[in-house]
């Protein structure tokens, strides 16, 4: 049997393209022995009423931003996998969470991808030098096991794809050894009740390498992203059995290690306090999380049958829409104009609440009018210009609101429904459409 390693599909003979995904060369023969039949024996019932009684204890990581993502800590037996793409700083803060853990519980580092020396060097660059934090190089899981039973509360493994089931054919990373050994492992973490995160290789398409059935076993999905260059960093949810998805944790990556960014919002909009046009404000949500952040246009001259369009930190298709939206129903010449939009901080906003932020910095840099820089933009743009409501609007302008703006520009069906006077000191306008936000805008310049 052999199995695509991208999504799965199986077929009896090797193929160089998949007909389900249309990756190419991504068939692995898999192991296609049955496994032995266990004898029977008596299932235990549990009425779900006795163990209403019992409260879930949550072992907090130590780390905030860590713990916010997972849901307010780890639950005892669960499986973490986090994501990433190679250099990002997966070893360097499961390394800081390691060392914090340790402070109160005995934690187990099984690093299969680098040398103690080089975990020592990491260790004292990052200042880490806990009691009750064990390392090891090893990457056979069989001996890896027995480890389980030795008092950890906590297992890191460094990474799934370099470690391997020697009874089973395949080199490490393949198909069969990644999903078995994730499969051995989170038995025996569920068994023992000791909380287990692995580090998962991201492939250059964005999905952890190997098959997805991975993302199936555990309990929880963070990935950790960042922008090649800026040194924030983003850890995200993508599925979480203990607690809510869409909740991010952000971090700084420095010489001394991650710090953590409490306050997102102070990093996401510039300081420099120029005023000039092409930018605006938007108050996205992440999780529960408000967060500010500038978005900039430029607007420029493009070559005859050249023009360019790009998008950092925003999704291309949506903003392709909002500047044909721009055309017809503002009256914008954008046909033989370069158009291009930059998220500040290297970020990205998946929110369509900023689309009202995009359209008004784009207009801005076109028209060359400057928007205010106390102001702030919040509404989802439909294809005729109309503003949508926005969910959780309080939380949004009250995030405003603490951090100086002076204005926010809002969907009209969210403004009549909310009572100025819980914003003191922000004057909340409410609009209909795009149109009628720009032309505020400019008559206010
Ligand atoms: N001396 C240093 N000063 C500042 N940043 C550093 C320093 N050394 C390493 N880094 C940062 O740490 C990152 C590497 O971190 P780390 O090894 O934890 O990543 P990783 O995701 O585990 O990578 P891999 O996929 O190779 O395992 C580098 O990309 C760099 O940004
Ligand atoms: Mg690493």
């Amino acid at each position: 049997m052999f199995a695509c390693t991208n999504c799965g599909y199986k077929t009896l003979k090797w193929l160089g393209k998949c007909p389900q995904c249309g990756f190419w060369e991504s068939f692995i023969e898999e192991d296609a022995k049955p496994r032995k039949a266990a004898k029977t024996k008596d299932v235990t019932l549990v009425n779900i009423k006795e163990l209403a009684q019992t409260t879930e204890k949550r072992l907090p990581t130590g780390i905030n931003e860590f713990d916010r993502v997972l849901g307010g800590g780890l639950v005892k037996g669960e499986v973490v996998l986090i994501g990433g793409e190679p250099g990002v700083g997966k070893s360097t803060l499961l390394l800081e969470t390691a060392a914090k853990l340790a402070q109160e519980n005995k934690v187990l580092y099984v690093s299969a991808e680098e040398s103690i020396n080089q975990i020592n060097l990491r260790a004292k660059r990052l200042g880490i030098c806990p009691d009750n934090l064990f390392i090891v190089t090893e990457d056979n899981i069989e001996d890896i096991l027995p480890l389980f039973d030795k008092d950890f509360s906590v297992v890191i493994i460094d990474s799934i794809q370099v470690v391997r089931l020697n009874y089973l054919s395949g080199s490490a990373g393949s198909l069969v050894q990644v999903r078995e050994t994730t499969g051995v492992l989170t038995e025996k973490a569920k068994k023992t009740g000791v909380c287990l995160i692995i580090v998962g290789h991201v492939t250059k398409e964005g999905v952890i390498s190997g098959p997805k059935v991975m993302e199936h076993i555990v309990d929880c999905v963070v990935y950790f992203e960042g922008e090649k260059n800026s040194n924030f960093r983003i850890l995200r949810a993508m599925k979480n059995r203990f607690g809510s998805v869409g909740e991010i944790g952000v971090f700084e990556m420095t010489q001394k290690g991650l710090e953590q960014v409490e306050n997102p919002s102070s990093i996401f909009i510039s300081q420099d306090n120029q005023i000039m046009p092409g930018r605006s404000t938007a108050c996205i949500l992440e999780g529960m999380r408000p967060m500010l952040v500038e978005i900039q246009a430029l607007v420029t001259k493009g070559n005859f049958g050249m023009i360019r369009r790009k998008t950092s930190g925003f999704d291309f298709n949506r903003f392709s829409l909002l500047v044909a939206m721009l055309e017809k129903r503002l009256g914008l010449h954008l046909a033989t104009q370069d158009v291009f939009v930059n998220i500040t901080g290297g970020i990205r906003i998946d929110d369509p609440t900023a689309d009202l932020a995009l359209v008004a910095a784009v207009a801005s840099s076109a028209q060359d009018f400057v928007v205010p820089a106390d102001s702030i933009f919040i509404g989802e743009v439909g294809l005729s210009g109309e503003l949508r409501i926005a969910y959780n609007i309080t939380q949004r302008l009250m995030e405003a609101k603490r951090l100086g703006f002076k204005q926010a520009f809002i969907p009209e069906i969210n403004h009549k429904k909310l009572n100025p006077k819980d914003f003191f000191g922000l004057n909340i306008l409410g609009f209909n459409n795009a149109k009628e936000v720009i032309e505020k805008i400019k008559m206010k310049t």
